[in-house]
């Protein structure tokens, strides 16, 4: 999920008590396992996808819900919580407000007092308009852009499990999180499963910004995770923080294949802006195959980029979005990557609008036809991945199965990315399926390894 540039009121937290705690541990490096599952292992019916003899596609009508919720443990006693991961996002809320935002159900829940001293420290706002035992919260309000919703309620304060490996005992650190009494919309109050899936408890925010998981967790300078294929949602996706986040390399090879690029910034932001919080790369070029030629992206020279990095050339940033289904390619990437798939795969392009009565705003798609006589010949016969260039030589292949989706018949194909006239490449969580993916904060770097199967990764 991506926020509003302008966003309106976001309730900042920075919690003392964690640095604190973490100072009186030991030296050891703290590593921490979370499981991430895909929404449709929690669904009554599993991924809906369409197949042929060769190969299975997701189908990309149902795309738009497909999230990885991660399982945390928050309370005492300690109660399960399932957020949406979201790399893309800062704060932590729940929407279970009587299971874990009540003194009753944890003992050691306690709600942020509006008060002079926390309005300093913590940046509390505003107070929430409902009175509660002993007196009032600071409100909370999270908007998210991509969906113009909010979550509404106030904040709140508890304790969050983290599991251990090696027989170590679970540690217990302090976190804030929002908890939300409503969603809303524009127009009033709206269903919160327009916002999040209806097995989501609430989303975990994974940028950097200050309320995120990542800068709440002690000593935290890097983070990876390893996304399962969304078509075996059966299988459990880990994610590591801490020393335990370093990618696993089983041989030499693994070593030649780990790809690394640079996280950049965007140029040209306010200096109050939450976007320098999120994690961009810069996207340089693309190619069908290793062996096609690579478009190169436009550069600095032109206008085409409205999401331009602070990068030499000033190529596109891209996103990097664990908590949005889709890719997304700004304009100025998308119309040469068309160009690109026109040309290699000698195919007509054509559009197909989305249905009118769909109630979440759907994207048309981009598709790609061969001549019906073609059809003996099982097109297309090679099936290139399609790679993503990025600053400093890494290459991120995107499987064609992934990347497309069959359309009817085998002469037609449609790509599961959007054009995005909304000038913002995002790379979404089907494109980072089957990777290890590990963001070293400290470094400013993104490295990736693809790995055959998420779940067999020990660390
Ligand atoms: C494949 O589908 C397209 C559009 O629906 C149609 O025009 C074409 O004739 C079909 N090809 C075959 C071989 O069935
Ligand atoms: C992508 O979107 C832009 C802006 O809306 C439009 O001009 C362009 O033709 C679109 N490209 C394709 C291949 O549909």
């Amino acid at each position: 999920m991506h926020m509003a540039p302008l966003q309106a009121a976001l309730v900042t937290l920075l919690l003392a008590p964690v640095a604190a705690m973490a100072a009186g541990s030991s030296a050891a490096p703290s590593v921490y396992r979370f499981e991430l599952i895909h929404v449709d292992a929690l669904a009554a019916h599993g991924a809906e996808h369409n197949s042929n003899n060769d190969d299975t596609y997701l189908d990309t009508a149902t795309y738009s819900r497909r999230e990885y919720l991660m399982e945390l443990k928050m309370g005492t006693p300690p109660k399960p919580f399932k957020g949406v991961a979201d790399t893309g996002s800062d704060v932590i809320w729940t929407r279970r407000v009587e299971l874990q935002c009540e003194h009753g159900a944890s003992s050691s829940f306690a709600g942020m007092a509006c008060s002079s001293e926390n309005k300093q420290q913590y940046e509390c706002n505003e107070c929430d308009k409902q009175q509660q035992q002993g007196g009032r919260y600071c409100a909370f309000s999270k908007r998210y852009g991509s969906k113009k919703m909010r979550a509404e309620g106030f904040l709140a304060g508890d304790v969050l499990t983290l599991p251990r490996k090696g027989g170590l005992p679970d540690k217990e650190v302090p976190i804030s999180f929002g908890c939300a009494r409503r969603c809303r919309d524009d127009k009033g109050d709206a269903d919160c499963h327009r916002l999040i899936p209806k097995s989501a408890d609430g989303v975990v925010g994974l940028n950097r910004g200050p309320s995120s998981l990542v800068n709440q967790l002690p000593r935290v300078t890097k983070f990876s995770y390893c996304l399962n294929d969304p078509l075996k949602p059966e299988q459990s996706s880990p994610l590591w923080f801490g020393g335990g986040a370093d990618l696993e390399l089983r041989s030499d090879n693994d070593a030649v294949r780990v790809q690394t690029t640079p996280l950049v910034q965007l140029a040209k932001l306010e200096p109050e802006s939450l976007w320098k919080y999120k994690y961009y790369v810069e996207l340089e070029g693309i190619s069908v195959g290793e062996e096609s030629p690579v478009v190169e992206l436009p550069n600095k020279k032109g206008p085409e980029f409205n999401h331009k990095s602070l990068g030499g050339d000033n190529k596109g940033a891209m996103l990097l979005d664990s908590g949005c289904s889709y890719t997304h390619l700004e304009a100025a990437a998308f119309d040469p990557l068309t160009e690109l798939l026109r040309n290699q795969l000698t195919a007509q392009v054509f559009q197909i609008k989305p249905p009118p009565d769909t109630d979440e705003k759907q994207h048309s798609k981009t598709c790609f036809r061969r001549p019906s006589w073609w059809f003996f010949f099982s097109w297309p016969r090679q099936r290139p991945d399609l790679v993503l260039h990025l600053r400093g030589g890494a290459k991120m292949h995107l499987r064609w199965t992934t990347y497309m989706t069959q359309q009817g018949n085998r002469s037609e194909f449609c790509l599961n990315i959007v054009n995005n006239s909304k000038s913002i490449s995002i790379l979404g969580n089907i494109h980072q399926q089957n990777m290890h993916m590990l963001y070293d904060l400290r470094a400013e770097k993104l490295s990736f390894l693809p790995v055959p199967d998420c779940s067999k990764r020990e660390l």
